[in-house]
C-alpha cells in the first residue's frame, strides 16, 4: 500500500476534503491520510511515499522531519530544501533575468539590528543609507513588504518618503523590500500544481476578504494564455509543485508581484467553491501521480541532489555501481518493496 500523507496546521476544509478526494479517486493500492509523527529517527524509512506539506514554514520540527523523509525517497511537496533556501527578493531578481515583468524592487537593511547584534556588527553597512537614490529608483506609490513573508503581514502602501519612514519604523528587525506600486486594472491569483496544472483566478485584493474572488473584469483567452506562459516559466525556474502566483496588470503588462507561496490558502470559504473544487481535483490528481511514480531515491547524498530533487523515481537497481563510493544502505533497499502497488 502506498500512502499519501497530509501535513497541515489550522486549515479546516482543505485537508479532510483532499484526503476524501484522493481516497475516492486513487487506484487500488494508494490511500491518503493525515500524517502522524512523533520522535524521528535519522534516515529511517517513513511510511509515507508522498507528503503534502502545508505548514512546515511555521514549525521547524516538521521542516527537519521532511528533509529526513526526502533522504529515504519520500516525495515531499514542496521541496523542503529549496523552500528553506528561498526568499521573495531572490525570486524577483531571478524572474527579472528570465524576462517575467517584475516591478522595480530594492532590498533594504533592517530598521533595527537583528537580535544579539549591535552597531559594531554592522560595520559593512552604509549609514545613513542613500534614501533619495532608493526613492528615485522605485518612485511612489510603492509597497514596503517583507523580503520573505506572507499573509499580508507588514505590507504597507506608501505614497511619499514620510509615509515610507512611518511604515519602515514599524518593521523592527524584519528584512524588507521596497517595490514600485502597480496601479492595476486587473489582478489575478493563479494556482500552479505539479508545474503543469494552472488555474487563473480573477481576484480583487481591494475588496473585503470574502469578496476578493469577485472581480469586475473578465479573463480573456489571450490573457489566460499569457499568464499560463508566465506561470510555467516561474514554476519551472523555482521548482515548486504547489504554489500560487499573483499578477497585477497595468497598461496591459502583467507584473508578477507575489509568487513564493508554497503553502497557499486553499480554504473553501476564502477561495470560493469553484476554485476549491479545482484545487482539490488537481492536488489529488498530482499527488496520486507522484504516488504511482513512487519514491525518489537519491542517487547520491549531496546537497545539490536534494535541492534539485533529481533522484531516481524507483529504487535503484544496479545504480549503486554508478556511485561507487556509496554503499547500498538500508534506506536505499527498503523502498524497493514499496515500488509495486499491491492490488
Ligand atoms: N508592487 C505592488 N503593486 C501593487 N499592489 C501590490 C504590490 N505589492 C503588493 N501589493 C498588494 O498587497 C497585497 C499583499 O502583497 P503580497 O501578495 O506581496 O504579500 P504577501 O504577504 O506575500 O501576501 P500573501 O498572503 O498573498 O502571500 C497584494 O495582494 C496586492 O494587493
Ligand atoms: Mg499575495
Amino acid at each position: 500500500m502506498k500512502v499519501i500523507g497530509l501535513l497541515f496546521g489550522m486549515e479546516q476544509s482543505f485537508p479532510p476534503a483532499l484526503v476524501e478526494r484522493i481516497n475516492s479517486t486513487a487506484p487500488d493500492g494508494i490511500r491518503a491520510e493525515f500524517v502522524k509523527i512523533g520522535g524521528v529517527k535519522m534516515a529511517d524509512l517513513m511510511k509515507y511515499d508522498v507528503i503534502l506539506d502545508r505548514i512546515s514554514q511555521d514549525i521547524p520540527f516538521y521542516r527537519s522531519m521532511l528533509k529526513n523523509a526526502a533522504i529515504t525517497g519520500t516525495r515531499v511537496v514542496n521541496n523542503p530544501f529549496w523552500w528553506s533556501a528561498d526568499d521573495k527578493f531572490f525570486n524577483y531578481a531571478l524572474m527579472s533575468k528570465l524576462g517575467v515583468p517584475i516591478p522595480k524592487t530594492v532590498l533594504l537593511p533592517t530598521k533595527d539590528h537583528p537580535p544579539t547584534t549591535t552597531s559594531e556588527s554592522m560595520r559593512n553597512l552604509m549609514f545613513p543609507l542613500n534614501w533619495e537614490e532608493v526613492f528615485e529608483y522605485i518612485g511612489f506609490p510603492a509597497f514596503l513588504k517583507p523580503h520573505d513573508g506572507g499573509g499580508w503581514k507588514h505590507v504597507y502602501k506608501v505614497n511619499s518618503p514620510q509615509e515610507f519612514f512611518e511604515a519602515y519604523h514599524k518593521t523592527g528587525d524584519i528584512c524588507m523590500t521596497l517595490q514600485a506600486g502597480v496601479e492595476f486594472t486587473e489582478y489575478y491569483r493563479c494556482y500552479a500544481i505539479g508545474k503543469k496544472y494552472f488555474h487563473i483566478m480573477p481576484y480583487e485584493p481591494r475588496n473585503p476578504h470574502h469578496l476578493r474572488y469577485v472581480a469586475d473584469f473578465t479573463l480573456t483567452p489571450r490573457r489566460k494564455k499569457q499568464l499560463e506562459g508566465y506561470c510555467q516559466k516561474i514554476v519551472d525556474a523555482l521548482g515548486y509543485d504547489f504554489d500560487t502566483i499573483e499578477f497585477a496588470v497595468q497598461d496591459d503588462i502583467p507584473y508578477a508581484i507575489d509568487f513564493l507561496n508554497p503553502a497557499p490558502d486553499a480554504e473553501a470559504a476564502s477561495v470560493q467553491q469553484e476554485n476549491f473544487e479545482w484545487v482539490l481535483d488537481h492536488a489529488a490528481k498530482y499527488l496520486i501521480e507522484l504516488a504511482v511514480e513512487g519514491r525518489k531515491i537519491p542517487q547520491g547524498y549531496t546537497w545539490s541532489e536534494f535541492l534539485s530533487g533529481s533522484g531516481a523515481t524507483t529504487a535503484p537497481k544496479k545504480a549503486t555501481t554508478k556511485t561507487a563510493t556509496s554503499k547500498p544502505t538500508d534506506e536505499k533497499k527498503a523502498p524497493a518493496k514499496k515500488t509495486a502497488v499491491k492490488k
